[in-house]
């Protein structure tokens, strides 16, 4: 096998696992919500493997830096979200009049700009000794700095749906 293939198969790994990491912390959710309290342990615990699995790829791919570059590769595939893959996945739901596909990856797009702009100022943070929390948004993924606002900028969802994450 070529250096080549294993290289493709990496990022393959590391995208399969990356996305079954997520989908079980949101059946473990649901398996909470649904009151199967062992469930919910049985479908974290594995996340938590799979995310072991997904790091081992990353940093097999040599995608594990300084913090320094970290920030520049997080700020980039942002702007490749917004500019390069949004744009054709709304126009694509509008020719298929699929409205609520369209909102998500709209409000998506936009996001992602304020992800990218975040990224960016915080290669002040390097340098500075201050500390801010950051609040999301459950509803669109906004993300603010300092407080949560009265109503997100993107999809207009009220304050408590921000969540706290320091
Ligand atoms: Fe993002
Ligand atoms: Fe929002």
């Amino acid at each position: 096998m070529s250096d080549e293939k294993t290289t493709q198969n990496l990022k393959v790994a590391y995208t399969a696992e990356s996305k079954a990491l997520v989908r079980n912390r949101l059946f473990a959710e649901i398996a909470d919500e649904e009151g199967y309290e062992q469930i919910g342990k049985l479908f974290r615990a594995v996340a938590e493997a799979e995310s072991v699995h997904a790091k081992n790829a990353l940093r097999m791919l040599g995608e594990m830096k300084s913090t320094e570059e970290n920030l520049q590769a997080a700020f980039e595939s942002e702007m490749e979200a917004k500019n390069d893959h949004y744009p054709g996945f709304i126009k694509q739901a509008e020719a298929e009049e699929k409205s609520a596909a369209a909102l998500i990856f709209s409000r998506a797009r936009d996001v992602e700009e304020r992800h990218a702009q975040l990224y960016k100022g915080a290669l002040d943070y390097l340098v500075k000794e201050e500390v801010a929390d950051y609040y999301v948004c459950n509803v669109c993924g906004y993300v603010a700095e300092r407080e949560a606002p009265d109503e997100c900028p993107i999809c207009q969802a009220a304050k408590d749906a921000f969540k706290m994450v320091g």
